[in-house]
């Protein structure tokens, strides 16, 4: 089975973290499944609406990290970046359901969908600054743009967890529902989506959008070689060998 299963029905294509045993934590092939996941969503005619999901227990632990530690992204063109860059210029609609922790990364692809529903066991987390990392996914910007600057700064400086409700009160989510139901509920809500007109959902998302994209972009890249840099140092090195190793990381000397 491929840890991330892909599955077009009725105009929607889905894409689910399929590595629950790793807490849905996302590998280099990962990445490189939901890139080509969502570049052909892009162009296929048949494909109208995309949802991203998880299991009802987990949605991400975010980017693995034994891959941080062995093979980080290297350059723009590394899978996450493709990824990345994919999600946020995709004109069609992007759906997620979201049941369980999405740390890091499994949060930041958030920014880039247009409908998100939360199961109520949902928790939310951006912990870059604890693993001596900064933020990626253009969090930088978008969190202070969807939060206000001190909410974000809570979130992005801290890195703690946030749960369904705030993240609903924030914005970042449309709506809460049972962690057994998230699922089935994005799904029936893409399937509505499906059924309208897609030049009119495109020119929509467009209208709301478009006008961000080139700045949401230039962020993303900015971020990439601050991150890609800092995946390096010693901080990162600390944080990521101290999670290997189960132990709390020791920063006193970064
Ligand atoms: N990368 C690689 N492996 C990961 C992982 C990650 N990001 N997150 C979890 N795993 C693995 C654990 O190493 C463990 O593997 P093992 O069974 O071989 O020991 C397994 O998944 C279960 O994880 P565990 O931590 O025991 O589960 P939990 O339910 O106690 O906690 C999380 C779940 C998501 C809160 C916790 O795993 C976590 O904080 N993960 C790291 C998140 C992170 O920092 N991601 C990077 C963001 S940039």
């Amino acid at each position: 089975m491929s840890d991330i299963l892909q599955h077009i029905d009725a105009g929607v294509m889905t894409l689910t973290f399929n590595r629950v045993d790793k807490k849905n934590s996302i590998t280099r092939d990962m990445y490189t499944a939901l890139a080509n996941g969502m570049e052909q969503a892009a162009t296929d005619g048949a494909v109208r609406v995309v949802v991203i999901q998880g299991h009802e227990t987990i949605f991400s632990a975010g980017n693995d990290i034994a891959d941080f530690l062995n093979q980080p992204p290297s350059t723009q063109d590394s899978p996450v970046f493709r990824f990345l860059r994919a999600i946020a210029t995709i004109e069609k609609p992007v759906l997620a359901a979201v049941a369980g922790p999405a740390v890091g990364i499994g949060t930041t692809l958030l920014f880039h969908c247009d409908l998100v529903y939360a199961g109520d066991n949902a928790a939310f987390s951006m912990p870059f600054v604890n693993l001596g990392l900064c933020p990626e996914a253009a969090s930088s910007l978008l969190a202070p743009r969807m939060f206000g600057y001190h909410r974000a700064a809570e979130a992005l400086l801290l890195g703690e967890p946030f749960f369904a409700e705030a993240a609903l009160e924030v914005g970042l989510v449309n709506r809460v529902v049972p962690p057994t139901e998230v699922n089935a509920y994005a799904q029936a809500q893409a399937k509505k989506l499906a059924a309208k007109p897609l030049s009119s959902l495109v020119e929509t998302k467009r209208l709301m959008k478009g006008s961000q994209q080139d700045e949401v972009l230039a962020k993303m890249a900015e971020e990439g070689r601050s991150f890609g840099r800092m995946l390096r140092e010693p901080a990162a090195r600390e944080a990521f060998s101290a999670f290997m190793e189960k132990r709390k990381p020791d920063f006193s000397k970064v």
